[in-house]
């Protein structure tokens, strides 16, 4: 059997780790394993190559994904995808795990419709797959942006400051939620918080009264212009403010131990199921165990807010 794989989207810390498990098991099971180069753009573009076990040796460690990735909007066409499919016909692969968050996996989807066999991992920092407990490098991204936020504790400290940071997530709060409660941020803002100017003043004011020296707001990114939040906190509170966005440092860097044991573990459980003939799944993780669903359901799962929100108001 020959089995594709691809790294699609925002790349994550641990997709070389699970592309390392995926390749290892395959031949494991002496199967052989092919990389699709810069995500479903390559594939389009018929850019594979024949993996070993050692081309994927020396990356469990490594941030970002050896194979690439990229973001194509034009793969939400038939014709697009029926290039990809062709170019793995005529390569001979039948089947294609592929590591990536929302859009990798709405293009597992369509393929899988279209009688490809897929199984799709979820690899985003943003943690925005509501299937799957947790996806691939979040807890890497999170602990990057503990760092960042510790360091600018020190000068909001030293200075009296408001401290207002962007944390990425796209439309997920869970980045800014955890870095939030990990770092004693005063105020966090998020889609599921929902924003409102005039209660975050107020919460500053709260601040002023308890005559705290200095505080953190955690912005998730898509919410508001933090330069200018910062600037009228600035305006209307004894604080200076200032504001700082993380941005895509928040995407690179070294796995965690976390990152690297789960998109391990996620990787064998996919080749594993694909070579005993299943596909159409997507992979999850759940209390430390892995599992899979349909792709189909992994995309139509709600989003369950974290209960970190409740404990915000009682911490700081
Ligand atoms: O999905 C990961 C992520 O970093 C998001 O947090 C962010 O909104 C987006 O990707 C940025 O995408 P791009 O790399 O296309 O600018």
């Amino acid at each position: 059997m020959k089995i594709g794989i691809l790294t699609s989207g925002g790349d994550a810390p641990g997709m070389n780790a699970c592309l390392r498990a995926v390749v290892r098991t395959t031949i494991h099971y002496g199967h052989e394993a092919y990389g699709i180069y810069d995500g479903y753009k390559g594939l389009v573009e018929n850019k594979i190559k024949q993996l070993d076990r050692n081309d994927v040796g020396q990356i469990l460690n490594r941030g970002g994904t050896i194979l690439g990735s990229s973001r194509l909007p034009s793969f939400k066409e038939k014709a697009v995808r029926q290039i990809a499919i062709d170019h793995l016909k005529t390569w001979g692969i039948e089947a294609l795990v592929v590591i990536g968050g929302d859009g990798t996996y709405r293009g597992a989807m369509a393929l899988s419709e279209m009688g490809l066999k897929v199984i799709a991992i979820p690899g985003t920092i943003d943690n925005d797959i509501a299937s799957t407990e947790y996806t691939i490098g979040f807890f890497t991204a999170l602990d990057t942006a503990i760092d960042a936020i510790d360091k600018l504790r020190d000068t909001s400290f030293s200075h009296q400051r408001c401290t207002v940071v962007e944390v990425m997530g796209r439309d997920c709060g869970d980045l800014s939620i955890y870095s939030g409660i990990a770092c004693g941020a005063e105020i966090v803002i998020t889609k599921e918080t929902g924003f409102d100017p005039e209660n975050v003043l107020m919460q500053v004011k709260k601040a002023e009264e308890m005559h705290k020296r200095h505080l953190i707001v955690v912005v998730a990114e898509n919410i508001t212009n933090v330069f200018e939040l910062a600037e009228n906190i600035g305006k209307h509170s004894h604080y200076t403010a200032r504001a700082t966005v993380l941005g895509y440092i928040q995407r690179g860097g070294q796995p965690s131990s976390y990152d690297r044991i789960l998109a391990s573990k996620m990787g064998v459980h996919a080749a594993e199921l694909l070579i005993k003939g299943e596909s159409g799944y997507a992979i999850y993780t759940k209390s430390m165990e892995i599992g899979h669903c349909p792709i189909a359901e992994a995309l139509n799962a709600q989003d369950e807010v974290t209960d970190l929100y409740q404990y915000l108001n009682k911490l700081n």
